[in-house]
Protein backbone atom coordinates (compact mmCIF):
# COMPACT_ATOMS: atom_id res chain seq x y z
CA UNK A 1 0.00 0.00 0.00
CA UNK A 2 0.96 3.62 -0.78
CA UNK A 3 1.31 6.35 1.51
CA UNK A 4 -1.63 6.92 3.36
CA UNK A 5 -3.46 8.95 6.04
CA UNK A 6 -6.93 9.38 7.34
CA UNK A 7 -8.68 12.29 8.21
CA UNK A 8 -12.16 11.41 10.60
CA UNK A 9 -14.53 13.78 10.67
CA UNK A 10 -16.06 14.54 14.71
CA UNK A 11 -16.66 17.51 15.69
CA UNK A 12 -20.80 17.90 15.45
CA UNK A 13 -22.00 17.67 19.08
CA UNK A 14 -24.88 15.26 18.44
CA UNK A 15 -27.49 17.62 19.81
CA UNK A 16 -30.20 15.27 19.40
CA UNK A 17 -28.37 12.64 21.65
CA UNK A 18 -29.38 15.15 24.66
CA UNK A 19 -26.25 14.08 26.09
CA UNK A 20 -23.31 16.05 28.09
CA UNK A 21 -20.96 13.49 26.13
CA UNK A 22 -19.87 14.03 22.61
CA UNK A 23 -21.80 11.79 20.34
CA UNK A 24 -18.99 9.66 18.97
CA UNK A 25 -17.94 8.97 22.60
CA UNK A 26 -21.11 6.82 23.58
CA UNK A 27 -20.54 3.18 23.70
CA UNK A 28 -21.73 0.54 21.61
CA UNK A 29 -20.87 -2.83 23.65
CA UNK A 30 -18.53 -0.86 26.20
CA UNK A 31 -16.47 0.89 23.28
CA UNK A 32 -16.91 4.43 22.07
CA UNK A 33 -18.21 4.94 18.88
CA UNK A 34 -15.43 7.00 17.11
CA UNK A 35 -12.96 3.73 18.55
CA UNK A 36 -15.07 1.56 15.84
CA UNK A 37 -14.12 4.17 12.74
CA UNK A 38 -10.56 4.28 14.43
CA UNK A 39 -9.78 0.50 14.30
CA UNK A 40 -11.89 -0.51 10.90
CA UNK A 41 -9.15 2.38 9.54
CA UNK A 42 -6.56 0.47 11.01
CA UNK A 43 -7.35 -3.22 10.43
CA UNK A 44 -7.18 -1.92 6.68
CA UNK A 45 -3.67 -0.73 7.42
CA UNK A 46 -4.57 2.83 7.89
CA UNK A 47 -2.71 3.94 10.87
CA UNK A 48 -1.91 7.94 10.48
CA UNK A 49 -4.62 9.61 11.37
CA UNK A 50 -6.50 12.54 12.19
CA UNK A 51 -9.13 13.42 13.90
CA UNK A 52 -10.88 16.93 13.67
CA UNK A 53 -13.02 17.46 16.92
CA UNK A 54 -15.00 19.92 18.03
CA UNK A 55 -17.29 19.78 21.06
CA UNK A 56 -15.75 17.91 23.99
CA UNK A 57 -12.48 17.68 22.16
CA UNK A 58 -10.73 16.98 25.60
CA UNK A 59 -13.00 14.09 26.39
CA UNK A 60 -11.98 13.25 22.92
CA UNK A 61 -8.12 13.63 22.63
CA UNK A 62 -7.88 11.40 26.01
CA UNK A 63 -9.91 8.51 23.90
CA UNK A 64 -8.76 8.29 20.42
CA UNK A 65 -4.98 8.23 20.38
CA UNK A 66 -4.53 10.04 16.92
CA UNK A 67 -2.93 13.92 16.20
CA UNK A 68 -6.65 15.85 16.92
CA UNK A 69 -7.02 19.28 15.25
CA UNK A 70 -10.07 21.63 16.25
CA UNK A 71 -12.84 23.20 14.30
CA UNK A 72 -13.94 26.08 16.29
CA UNK A 73 -16.78 26.79 14.30
CA UNK A 74 -18.81 23.88 12.63
CA UNK A 75 -18.94 25.65 9.32
CA UNK A 76 -19.59 22.57 7.42
CA UNK A 77 -17.86 18.89 6.27
CA UNK A 78 -15.66 20.75 3.94
CA UNK A 79 -14.03 23.47 6.51
CA UNK A 80 -13.69 20.05 8.76
CA UNK A 81 -11.60 18.88 6.38
CA UNK A 82 -9.61 21.96 5.80
CA UNK A 83 -8.71 22.39 9.75
CA UNK A 84 -6.46 19.14 8.61
CA UNK A 85 -4.47 20.86 5.64
CA UNK A 86 -1.58 21.97 8.04
CA UNK A 87 -0.61 18.89 9.13
CA UNK A 88 -0.67 17.71 6.16
CA UNK A 89 0.97 20.11 3.62
CA UNK A 90 3.45 18.59 1.43
CA UNK A 91 2.05 15.21 1.59
CA UNK A 92 0.89 13.87 -1.61
CA UNK A 93 -0.29 10.40 -0.84
CA UNK A 94 -3.84 9.36 -0.51
CA UNK A 95 -6.35 10.76 1.86
CA UNK A 96 -9.07 8.68 3.29
CA UNK A 97 -11.74 11.02 4.91
CA UNK A 98 -14.40 9.52 7.14
CA UNK A 99 -17.09 10.04 9.20
CA UNK A 100 -16.50 9.37 13.12
CA UNK A 101 -20.08 8.28 13.95
CA UNK A 102 -20.48 5.41 11.31
CA UNK A 103 -19.40 2.56 13.69
CA UNK A 104 -19.97 -0.31 11.29
CA UNK A 105 -18.24 0.84 8.90
CA UNK A 106 -16.48 -2.29 7.22
CA UNK A 107 -12.35 -2.46 7.31
CA UNK A 108 -12.51 -4.97 4.32
CA UNK A 109 -14.67 -2.14 2.64
CA UNK A 110 -11.97 0.44 3.42
CA UNK A 111 -9.60 -1.65 2.03
CA UNK A 112 -11.41 -2.14 -1.14
CA UNK A 113 -11.95 1.75 -1.01
CA UNK A 114 -8.17 2.24 -1.24
CA UNK A 115 -6.97 -0.80 -3.89
CA UNK A 116 -9.82 0.87 -6.03
CA UNK A 117 -8.21 4.16 -5.79
CA UNK A 118 -4.92 3.19 -6.25
CA UNK A 119 -5.40 0.79 -9.18
CA UNK A 120 -7.25 3.48 -10.56
CA UNK A 121 -5.39 6.25 -10.30
CA UNK A 122 -8.66 8.95 -10.00
CA UNK A 123 -8.05 11.98 -8.36
CA UNK A 124 -11.28 10.63 -5.60
CA UNK A 125 -12.89 7.12 -5.07
CA UNK A 126 -16.09 7.63 -3.51
CA UNK A 127 -18.03 4.89 -1.71
CA UNK A 128 -21.62 4.98 -2.60
CA UNK A 129 -24.60 3.04 -1.47
CA UNK A 130 -28.17 2.25 -3.31
CA UNK A 131 -30.79 2.87 -1.11
CA UNK A 132 -34.58 1.99 -1.44
CA UNK A 133 -35.13 5.57 0.57
CA UNK A 134 -31.98 7.83 -0.11
CA UNK A 135 -34.10 10.89 1.31
CA UNK A 136 -31.88 13.16 3.23
CA UNK A 137 -28.30 11.90 1.69
CA UNK A 138 -26.23 13.73 -0.83
CA UNK A 139 -27.09 11.91 -4.36
CA UNK A 140 -24.72 10.73 -6.96
CA UNK A 141 -24.85 12.23 -10.30
CA UNK A 142 -23.49 10.54 -13.21
CA UNK A 143 -22.99 11.37 -16.73
CA UNK A 144 -24.70 9.53 -19.52
CA UNK A 145 -21.48 7.90 -19.70
CA UNK A 146 -22.15 6.84 -16.23
CA UNK A 147 -18.87 8.78 -15.16
CA UNK A 148 -19.39 10.87 -11.81
CA UNK A 149 -19.98 14.31 -12.54
CA UNK A 150 -21.17 15.74 -8.92
CA UNK A 151 -22.76 15.00 -5.84
CA UNK A 152 -26.30 16.76 -4.95
CA UNK A 153 -27.05 17.62 -1.04
CA UNK A 154 -30.63 16.42 -0.05
CA UNK A 155 -31.57 20.13 0.58
CA UNK A 156 -30.80 21.20 -2.96
CA UNK A 157 -31.89 17.92 -5.32
CA UNK A 158 -34.47 18.72 -8.07
CA UNK A 159 -37.55 16.56 -8.49
CA UNK A 160 -35.27 14.32 -10.70
CA UNK A 161 -32.62 14.08 -8.92
CA UNK A 162 -34.29 12.93 -5.84
CA UNK A 163 -35.13 9.96 -7.77
CA UNK A 164 -31.42 8.87 -7.59
CA UNK A 165 -31.01 5.86 -5.46
CA UNK A 166 -26.85 5.90 -5.24
CA UNK A 167 -26.06 7.84 -2.76
CA UNK A 168 -22.99 9.03 -0.92
CA UNK A 169 -22.20 7.08 2.09
CA UNK A 170 -19.21 9.67 3.27
CA UNK A 171 -16.51 7.57 3.18
CA UNK A 172 -13.72 8.69 0.24
CA UNK A 173 -10.21 8.28 -0.72
CA UNK A 174 -8.60 11.64 -2.44
CA UNK A 175 -5.38 12.12 -3.73
CA UNK A 176 -4.26 14.83 -1.05
CA UNK A 177 -2.95 17.23 -3.91
CA UNK A 178 -6.32 17.37 -5.22
CA UNK A 179 -8.04 17.02 -2.20
CA UNK A 180 -7.10 20.66 -0.71
CA UNK A 181 -6.67 22.54 -4.36
CA UNK A 182 -10.10 21.37 -5.01
CA UNK A 183 -11.30 22.43 -1.44
CA UNK A 184 -9.99 25.68 -1.70
CA UNK A 185 -12.56 26.84 -4.31
CA UNK A 186 -15.29 25.25 -2.53
CA UNK A 187 -17.82 28.37 -1.82
CA UNK A 188 -20.36 28.55 1.15
CA UNK A 189 -23.44 26.15 0.26
CA UNK A 190 -26.07 29.01 -0.64
CA UNK A 191 -28.73 28.20 2.52
CA UNK A 192 -26.88 26.56 4.88
CA UNK A 193 -23.57 28.80 4.66
CA UNK A 194 -21.55 25.57 5.19
CA UNK A 195 -18.24 24.52 2.93
CA UNK A 196 -19.87 21.21 1.81
CA UNK A 197 -17.11 18.93 1.42
CA UNK A 198 -19.28 16.83 -1.12
CA UNK A 199 -19.12 20.29 -3.90
CA UNK A 200 -15.33 19.17 -4.47
CA UNK A 201 -16.49 16.49 -6.72
CA UNK A 202 -18.35 18.97 -9.70
CA UNK A 203 -15.16 20.77 -9.53
CA UNK A 204 -12.48 17.71 -10.07
CA UNK A 205 -15.07 16.66 -12.67
CA UNK A 206 -14.77 19.74 -14.42
CA UNK A 207 -11.30 19.71 -13.88
CA UNK A 208 -11.31 16.67 -16.12
CA UNK A 209 -10.08 14.62 -13.23
CA UNK A 210 -11.30 11.03 -12.59
CA UNK A 211 -13.85 10.29 -9.91
CA UNK A 212 -14.53 6.59 -9.10
CA UNK A 213 -16.64 4.99 -7.28
CA UNK A 214 -17.20 1.25 -4.97
CA UNK A 215 -20.77 0.48 -3.93
CA UNK A 216 -21.15 -1.18 -0.32
CA UNK A 217 -22.94 -4.76 -0.06
CA UNK A 218 -24.37 -4.07 3.34
CA UNK A 219 -26.10 -0.20 3.97
CA UNK A 220 -26.39 -0.99 7.90
CA UNK A 221 -22.58 0.00 7.13
CA UNK A 222 -23.20 3.73 6.67
CA UNK A 223 -25.52 3.90 9.86
CA UNK A 224 -24.16 7.44 11.12
CA UNK A 225 -25.39 7.99 14.98
CA UNK A 226 -27.52 10.90 15.62
CA UNK A 227 -29.83 10.40 18.10
CA UNK A 228 -29.91 7.42 20.88
CA UNK A 229 -32.52 5.65 18.50
CA UNK A 230 -29.86 5.43 15.78
CA UNK A 231 -27.00 4.14 18.84
CA UNK A 232 -29.28 0.95 19.29
CA UNK A 233 -30.38 0.17 15.26
CA UNK A 234 -26.28 0.46 15.31
CA UNK A 235 -25.64 -1.78 18.26
CA UNK A 236 -29.02 -4.37 17.36
CA UNK A 237 -26.47 -4.50 13.89
CA UNK A 238 -23.46 -5.28 15.42
CA UNK A 239 -25.06 -7.41 18.03
CA UNK A 240 -25.87 -9.87 15.11
CA UNK A 241 -23.04 -9.66 13.03
CA UNK A 242 -21.16 -10.43 16.34
CA UNK A 243 -23.35 -13.77 16.84
CA UNK A 244 -23.01 -14.72 13.43
CA UNK A 245 -19.49 -15.04 13.51
CA UNK A 246 -19.25 -16.79 17.16
CA UNK A 247 -22.19 -19.37 15.09
CA UNK A 248 -19.58 -19.80 12.26
CA UNK A 249 -17.00 -20.72 14.71
CA UNK A 250 -19.03 -23.41 15.84
CA UNK A 251 -20.73 -22.08 18.64
CA UNK A 252 -24.83 -23.24 19.02
CA UNK A 253 -26.75 -19.70 20.13
CA UNK A 254 -30.03 -21.06 20.89
CA UNK A 255 -32.12 -17.78 20.76
CA UNK A 256 -30.41 -14.87 19.14
CA UNK A 257 -33.08 -12.25 20.82
CA UNK A 258 -31.60 -12.86 24.18
CA UNK A 259 -27.95 -13.78 24.25
CA UNK A 260 -25.55 -11.44 23.84
CA UNK A 261 -22.35 -11.49 23.42
CA UNK A 262 -19.25 -8.79 23.30
CA UNK A 263 -17.14 -7.92 20.22
CA UNK A 264 -14.05 -9.39 22.13
CA UNK A 265 -15.36 -12.72 23.09
CA UNK A 266 -13.58 -16.26 22.17
CA UNK A 267 -16.16 -18.86 22.34
CA UNK A 268 -14.65 -22.68 21.80
CA UNK A 269 -16.22 -25.27 19.41
CA UNK A 270 -19.43 -26.95 20.32
CA UNK A 271 -19.92 -24.52 23.02
CA UNK A 272 -23.19 -24.51 23.82
CA UNK A 273 -24.83 -20.81 24.55
CA UNK A 274 -28.53 -21.37 26.30
CA UNK A 275 -31.02 -18.31 26.15
CA UNK A 276 -30.94 -14.84 28.03
CA UNK A 277 -27.02 -15.24 28.53
CA UNK A 278 -24.80 -12.01 28.79
CA UNK A 279 -21.23 -12.22 28.05
CA UNK A 280 -19.50 -9.03 28.61
CA UNK A 281 -16.25 -7.83 27.89
CA UNK A 282 -12.64 -9.96 27.91
CA UNK A 283 -14.61 -13.45 28.32
CA UNK A 284 -12.71 -16.59 27.01
CA UNK A 285 -15.04 -20.06 27.31
CA UNK A 286 -13.08 -23.35 25.95
CA UNK A 287 -14.83 -25.99 24.28
CA UNK A 288 -17.85 -28.23 24.77
CA UNK A 289 -19.50 -25.86 27.56
CA UNK A 290 -22.46 -24.92 28.31
CA UNK A 291 -23.31 -21.17 29.91
CA UNK A 292 -26.63 -20.94 30.83
CA UNK A 293 -29.96 -19.53 30.22
CA UNK A 294 -29.46 -16.62 32.47
CA UNK A 295 -25.90 -16.50 33.04
CA UNK A 296 -23.92 -13.37 33.15
CA UNK A 297 -19.69 -13.31 32.56
CA UNK A 298 -18.05 -10.30 32.17
CA UNK A 299 -15.02 -8.58 33.18
CA UNK A 300 -12.25 -10.62 32.24
CA UNK A 301 -13.51 -14.39 32.74
CA UNK A 302 -12.16 -17.44 31.47
CA UNK A 303 -13.85 -20.71 31.42
CA UNK A 304 -12.15 -24.01 30.72
CA UNK A 305 -13.19 -26.78 28.44
CA UNK A 306 -16.50 -28.96 29.56
CA UNK A 307 -17.33 -26.50 32.26
CA UNK A 308 -21.44 -26.30 33.30
CA UNK A 309 -22.54 -22.43 34.09
CA UNK A 310 -26.16 -22.65 34.90
CA UNK A 311 -28.85 -20.44 35.53
CA UNK A 312 -28.08 -17.34 37.43
CA UNK A 313 -24.95 -17.59 37.76
CA UNK A 314 -23.20 -14.45 37.54
CA UNK A 315 -18.93 -14.77 37.28
CA UNK A 316 -16.78 -11.00 37.46
CA UNK A 317 -13.29 -11.52 37.35
CA UNK A 318 -13.38 -15.85 37.55
CA UNK A 319 -11.21 -18.21 36.32
CA UNK A 320 -12.50 -21.70 35.99
CA UNK A 321 -10.80 -25.00 35.08
CA UNK A 322 -11.91 -27.57 33.08
CA UNK A 323 -14.86 -29.41 33.97
CA UNK A 324 -16.41 -27.67 36.67
CA UNK A 325 -19.47 -27.37 37.21
CA UNK A 326 -21.47 -24.36 38.85
CA UNK A 327 -25.12 -25.08 37.73
CA UNK A 328 -27.46 -22.95 39.89
CA UNK A 329 -28.28 -19.47 41.54
CA UNK A 330 -23.96 -18.67 41.90
CA UNK A 331 -22.16 -15.24 42.02
CA UNK A 332 -18.21 -16.07 41.95
CA UNK A 333 -16.29 -12.65 41.74
CA UNK A 334 -12.29 -12.37 41.73
CA UNK A 335 -12.46 -16.39 41.93
CA UNK A 336 -9.82 -19.05 40.92
CA UNK A 337 -11.21 -22.50 40.30
CA UNK A 338 -9.41 -25.66 39.54
CA UNK A 339 -10.38 -28.41 38.06
CA UNK A 340 -13.79 -30.09 38.73
CA UNK A 341 -14.58 -28.17 41.09
CA UNK A 342 -18.33 -28.25 42.05
CA UNK A 343 -20.01 -25.39 42.95
CA UNK A 344 -23.60 -26.03 45.30
CA UNK A 345 -26.71 -23.75 44.11
CA UNK A 346 -26.52 -20.49 45.66
CA UNK A 347 -22.66 -20.26 46.73
CA UNK A 348 -21.57 -16.54 47.10
CA UNK A 349 -17.71 -15.28 46.74
CA UNK A 350 -17.85 -12.21 49.40
CA UNK A 351 -15.42 -10.28 47.37
CA UNK A 352 -15.58 -7.03 48.51
CA UNK A 353 -15.35 -6.11 51.75
CA UNK A 354 -16.14 -2.41 51.36
CA UNK A 355 -12.52 -0.76 50.47
CA UNK A 356 -10.95 -3.76 48.66
CA UNK A 357 -11.74 -6.62 45.91
CA UNK A 358 -10.16 -10.02 47.63
CA UNK A 359 -9.88 -13.21 45.78
CA UNK A 360 -10.68 -16.52 46.56
CA UNK A 361 -8.70 -19.93 45.20
CA UNK A 362 -10.80 -23.11 45.11
CA UNK A 363 -8.44 -26.40 44.16
CA UNK A 364 -9.43 -28.89 42.23
CA UNK A 365 -12.52 -31.16 42.89
CA UNK A 366 -13.03 -29.34 45.91
CA UNK A 367 -16.93 -29.62 46.63
CA UNK A 368 -18.74 -26.33 47.77
CA UNK A 369 -21.84 -27.28 49.36
CA UNK A 370 -25.27 -25.18 48.76
CA UNK A 371 -26.05 -22.39 50.11
CA UNK A 372 -22.25 -21.49 51.48
CA UNK A 373 -20.53 -18.27 51.86
CA UNK A 374 -17.25 -18.12 51.06
CA UNK A 375 -15.57 -14.71 52.39
CA UNK A 376 -12.16 -13.62 51.10
CA UNK A 377 -9.55 -13.34 50.98
CA UNK A 378 -9.82 -17.43 51.63
CA UNK A 379 -8.06 -20.68 49.37
CA UNK A 380 -10.00 -23.74 49.85
CA UNK A 381 -7.86 -26.94 49.34
CA UNK A 382 -8.26 -29.51 46.81
CA UNK A 383 -10.60 -32.74 47.24
CA UNK A 384 -12.26 -30.52 50.55
CA UNK A 385 -15.74 -30.55 50.77
CA UNK A 386 -17.69 -27.58 52.38
CA UNK A 387 -20.96 -28.76 54.11
CA UNK A 388 -24.31 -26.80 52.87
CA UNK A 389 -24.78 -23.38 54.37
CA UNK A 390 -21.01 -23.06 55.17
CA UNK A 391 -20.11 -19.28 55.90
CA UNK A 392 -16.01 -19.34 55.65
CA UNK A 393 -14.31 -16.56 57.48
CA UNK A 394 -12.09 -14.37 55.94
CA UNK A 395 -8.30 -16.28 56.24
CA UNK A 396 -9.73 -19.33 57.66
CA UNK A 397 -8.50 -21.79 54.61
CA UNK A 398 -9.59 -25.20 54.34
CA UNK A 399 -6.51 -27.59 54.01
CA UNK A 400 -6.39 -30.14 50.83
CA UNK A 401 -8.63 -33.24 51.40
CA UNK A 402 -10.68 -31.78 54.75
CA UNK A 403 -13.98 -30.64 55.20
CA UNK A 404 -15.57 -27.52 56.99
CA UNK A 405 -18.75 -27.10 58.11
CA UNK A 406 -21.13 -25.21 60.07
CA UNK A 407 -21.15 -21.42 60.83
CA UNK A 408 -18.92 -20.07 61.01
CA UNK A 409 -17.03 -22.81 59.38
CA UNK A 410 -14.89 -25.38 61.02
CA UNK A 411 -12.84 -27.93 60.13
CA UNK A 412 -14.64 -31.32 61.10
CA UNK A 413 -11.79 -33.79 62.35
CA UNK A 414 -11.90 -37.72 62.11
CA UNK A 415 -13.69 -38.89 65.26
CA UNK A 416 -10.98 -39.45 68.03
CA UNK A 417 -12.51 -41.85 70.78
CA UNK A 418 -16.15 -40.57 71.06
CA UNK A 419 -14.92 -37.05 70.84
CA UNK A 420 -15.87 -35.06 67.34
CA UNK A 421 -12.76 -32.87 67.45
CA UNK A 422 -12.37 -29.59 66.03
CA UNK A 423 -9.16 -27.38 65.09
CA UNK A 424 -9.38 -23.54 64.98
C1 LIG B 1 -22.98 14.21 4.60
C2 LIG B 1 -22.69 14.42 3.13
C3 LIG B 1 -23.75 13.65 2.30
C4 LIG B 1 -23.72 12.20 2.69
C5 LIG B 1 -23.91 12.03 4.18
C6 LIG B 1 -23.70 10.59 4.57
C7 LIG B 1 -21.78 16.69 3.14
C8 LIG B 1 -22.01 18.10 2.74
N1 LIG B 1 -22.77 15.84 2.85
O1 LIG B 1 -24.22 14.80 4.86
O2 LIG B 1 -23.46 13.79 0.93
O3 LIG B 1 -24.74 11.50 1.97
O4 LIG B 1 -22.95 12.82 4.91
O5 LIG B 1 -23.98 10.41 5.93
O6 LIG B 1 -20.74 16.36 3.64
N2 LIG B 1 -18.75 17.64 10.45
C9 LIG B 1 -17.75 18.32 11.07
N3 LIG B 1 -17.79 19.68 11.08
C10 LIG B 1 -18.80 20.37 10.47
C11 LIG B 1 -19.83 19.65 9.84
C12 LIG B 1 -19.77 18.28 9.84
O7 LIG B 1 -16.83 17.72 11.63
O8 LIG B 1 -18.76 21.60 10.52
C13 LIG B 1 -18.69 16.18 10.43
C14 LIG B 1 -19.85 15.54 11.16
O9 LIG B 1 -19.51 15.31 12.52
C15 LIG B 1 -20.02 14.25 10.39
C16 LIG B 1 -19.56 14.59 8.96
O10 LIG B 1 -18.80 15.77 9.08
O11 LIG B 1 -19.18 13.25 10.88
C17 LIG B 1 -20.71 14.81 7.98
O12 LIG B 1 -21.46 15.91 8.38
P1 LIG B 1 -23.05 15.87 8.53
O13 LIG B 1 -23.52 17.16 9.00
O14 LIG B 1 -23.47 14.65 9.25
O15 LIG B 1 -23.44 15.74 6.98
P2 LIG B 1 -24.74 15.15 6.36
O16 LIG B 1 -25.73 16.20 6.24
O17 LIG B 1 -25.13 13.89 7.04
CA1 LIG C 1 -24.61 12.66 8.91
Amino acid sequence: MKDIKAIVLAAGRGTRMKSDTPKVLHNIFGKPIISYVLDSLKSAGVTDIITVAGYGSEDLRKVVGTKIVIQKKLLGSGDAVSTAKKLLSGFDGAVIIICGDTPLVNSKTIEELILKHEKSGASLTLTTAKLKNPAGYGRIVRSSSGNIVKIVEDIHAKLYEEVIDEVNVGTYCFSAKDLFASLSQVLPDSQKKEFFLTDTVEILSKAGKAIGSIEVEDVNEMIGINSRKDLAEATAVLKNRILEEVMLSGVTIEDLATTTIYPDAVIGQDTIIHPNTFIGPDVKIGRDCHIGPFARLTSTVRVGAGVIIGNFVELVRTDIGDGCRVKHHTYLGDATLGKRVNIGAGTITANYDGKNKNKTLIGDNAFIGVGSVLIAPLVVGKNSTVGAGCVILKGHDVPDGKTVVGVPARILEKRVGKERRSVK
